[in-house]
């Protein structure tokens, strides 16, 4: 959520409101920038559009319902016609790191059974090369292991901790989060290869070859990148 403005984050996800056709399944992502595009459909629905959302988060499901967005789950349709979700970083290969909000793990399945995922960012997220620590998901009882392992692989894991309550994040999973700095990250694909085989990992926040489309806003038009 840092960075840019409000202003930017609505101008893009309501450019991205507007690529759904009657008909669609449409991946509701997470996040503030997410948010503005689901607040969009839901006026679209207002107006008549028939789609079908899939939220990828408790948030994202929330927002959706009181949207009035006719929900699914994503065992209940034969496929995702596209994906709206917001990104922490992208940079300019169009690989982003996700999991700000702690809900990668969904977000994930979700964007990458779409045919066209689309993020939606502000300039803040923009960036030459990804360096900004990785969200990785672990099962609780693995942490201790994750944690080494995650080391191993020249990374500084930080259990994130809830700002409100003594003690961790827990997901929408059940599960704990580390964020891990790795600094610069050279190689995305490779780290993403690593991080995807350590026992215990759900998912982590780099998503590597998934995004079609980034439309970042800003103060008065929506610039559109594509791979
Ligand atoms: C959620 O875990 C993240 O992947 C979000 O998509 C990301 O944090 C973007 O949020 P903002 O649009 O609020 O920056």
């Amino acid at each position: 959520t840092t960075g840019g403005t409000d202003d930017q984050k609505r101008r893009a996800g309501e450019r991205a409101a507007e690529l759904v056709s009657d008909g669609d399944v449409v991946g509701l992502g997470t996040g503030s920038t997410a948010a503005h595009a689901i607040r969009a459909l839901g006026q679209a629905v207002d107006d008549g559009l028939d789609l079908r959302g899939v939220p990828t988060s408790f948030d994202s499901r929330a927002l959706a319902r009181e949207a009035g967005i006719p929900l699914r789950s994503l065992d209940e349709v034969d496929g995702v016609d596209l994906a709206i979700d917001g990104a922490d970083q992208v940079d300019e290969d169009l690989q982003a790191i996700k999991g700000g909000g702690a809900a990668h793990a969904r977000e994930k399945v979700v964007d990458a059974a779409a045919d066209r995922f689309v993020v939606v960012a502000d300039p803040s997220k923009v960036t030459e090369a990804l360096s900004r620590p990785v969200p990785v998901e672990v099962l609780p009882d693995a942490h201790a292991a994750v944690e080494r392992d995650l080391t191993d692989l020249g990374g500084e894991p930080t259990l994130r901790r809830a700002e409100r309550k003594d003690g961790p994040v827990v997901t929408d999973n059940g599960n704990l989060l580390f964020d891990c700095d790795f600094g610069v990250v050279d190689d995305p694909a490779s780290l993403a290869t690593g991080l995807s085989g350590l026992p215990g990992v759900v998912e982590h926040g780099l998503f590597v070859g998934l995004v079609d489309t980034v439309y970042v806003g800003t103060d008065d038009d929506v610039e559109v990148r594509r791979r």
